[in-house]
């Protein structure tokens, strides 16, 4: 069998095949220990984190990105003590609140990636409200990940699946890459090129488990709080020296 199936070819298609990113996705790892460096709280780590995330949208955009996917709060992150927890769940409220306006204004569409369910009632509707008003924007796509678990996506797909398939709306054979990746959170994004994280650590921490499959990497030793244009354009321009093979023959072989 030489054919190689068409869903598989689509599902690994990169936003951008050539150099130049068009989705850059970031964890945005280290707020604890900027604080922690400072003598500060915690949650002042967080703050100073969020001021880093409304910086690198705006970089994004200076940039020549089209899509950015910051990574805001994990399945895992419950595990924090719960003031910890609240504190972030405010700060996104804050961020959306603050941001709003001037991410509607200039064209910004607004999407939340991850569970909703769990949330409290006031983050889903403010959640809701900001993907409302911005549904109609096109010029960037702006992807927050928030109570946002790979597995825990891949699982409530499989779920979504296999209820369509109970009711007799789907069959099983029609399942293929394509379609699951049109069921994930991310529907209508293409998968990132590049997957940033910060802080140092080298690893996924459940981040676009499905969607980061063909993605490059780059680790950064800056902690969050002090991300700034320098790095992202450092990391752009690792990216851009790069060549991608996606399972094939590189073109300089
Ligand atoms: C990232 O910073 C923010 C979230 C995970 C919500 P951390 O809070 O993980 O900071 P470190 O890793 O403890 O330094
Ligand atoms: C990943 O960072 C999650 C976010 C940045 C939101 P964590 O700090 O939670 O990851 P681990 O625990 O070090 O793997
Ligand atoms: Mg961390």
């Amino acid at each position: 069998m030489a054919s190689t199936p068409a869903a598989g070819k689509e599902a690994v298609a990169p936003a951008s095949p050539n150099n130049s990113p068009a989705h850059v996705a970031i964890i945005m790892d280290g707020n604890g220990r900027w604080a922690a460096a400072r003598g500060l709280t915690r949650s002042a780590g967080h703050r100073e984190g969020a001021a880093a995330a409304r910086r690198a949208v705006e970089g994004a955009r200076d940039l020549g990105l089209k899509y950015l996917t910051l990574y805001s709060f994990s399945t895992e992150n419950w595990r924090r003590p719960a003031s910890e927890v609240r504190d972030l769940m405010l700060l996104l409220r804050k961020f959306i609140g603050d941001e709003l306006p001037t991410l509607k204004r200039e064209g910004v569409r607004v999407t939340i990636i991850g569970d909703k369910k769990n949330l409290d009632a006031e983050i889903k509707l403010l959640v809701n409200h900001a993907e409302r008003e911005t549904a109609g924007n096109s010029a960037f796509f702006l992807q927050i990940a928030f109570n946002y678990g790979g597995r825990d996506e891949i699982v409530r797909t499989a779920k979504k699946l296999a209820e369509d398939v109970a009711a007799g709306r789907l069959k099983p054979d029609s399942i293929d890459e394509a379609l699951f990746t049109r069921s994930l959170d991310t529907a209508a994004i293409p998968d990132p090129d590049l997957v940033i994280r910060t802080s140092g650590e080298k690893r996924i921490s459940n981040f676009l488990l499905w969607q980061a499959a063909y993605a490059e990497w780059v680790f950064l030793d800056v902690l969050w709080p002090d991300f700034d244009a320098a790095h992202f354009a450092a990391a752009i321009a690792d990216f851009n020296a790069r060549e991608r093979r996606f399972g094939g023959v590189g073109a300089t072989l």
